[in-house]
């Protein structure tokens, strides 16, 4: 099943994810997976964190290098967790489902080893760097409540901001239109 991304400035991307139990995996848990996992390939992405889908559970899915015509098998982890990290490199033009229609270079550690739990909770590290080690960094953030417009210069995230308020008014101005037809 397809979910809904919420978009900014949606506050309840701004809402800090609670850890998962290992009691609370339940099938229901396994299918917000598989359906978070499904609607990432969708739209598409590379990552998706439980928070974009209104669901405040650190739970996130990654699949870096996926192709349309090969067999998928996204990463699904519970309580993702940064350990150790090293150097500090900018991400080239990163982007987010939630932040529509902008892309920014963000600064980002070069690499961390990342901790998490699977669904069987079996626990799990990864070694990352590059765009794995930036993916990983981003969709913690949103379980902590934080977008990457948040770690650009101000100058940047104002001039998003304004253009995405003018976007919303444009649509709702649409809308509105509509039922007048
Ligand atoms: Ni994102």
């Amino acid at each position: 099943m397809i979910l809904e991304v919420l978009q900014f400035p949606d506050q309840r991307l701004r809402e800090i994810a609670k850890s998962v139990l290992e009691a609370e995996v339940s099938q229901e848990l396994r299918d917000l997976a598989a359906n978070m996992a499904e609607t990432m390939y969708d739209e598409p992405g590379i990552g998706l964190a439980a928070t974009q889908v209104g669901v405040a559970k650190r739970l996130i899915v990654m699949d870096l290098d996926w192709s349309e015509d090969q067999p998928r098998n996204p990463r699904l982890l519970l309580n993702p967790e940064i350990v150790r990290h090293e150097g500090l490199e900018i991400s080239e033009q990163e982007g987010c489902l939630s932040v529509p229609d902008f892309k920014a270079d963000v600064e980002r550690y070069g690499r961390v080893i990342v901790r998490a739990r699977t669904l069987d909770w079996e626990e799990i590290e990864f070694d990352a760097s590059g765009l794995e080690s930036y993916c990983f960094q981003h969709e913690i953030d949103h379980l902590d409540g934080k977008l990457f417009i948040d770690r650009i210069s101000k100058l940047k995230r104002d001039f998003y901001i304004r253009r995405r308020k003018k976007q919303l008014r444009r649509e709702q101005e649409d809308s509105g239109h509509d039922r007048f037809l």
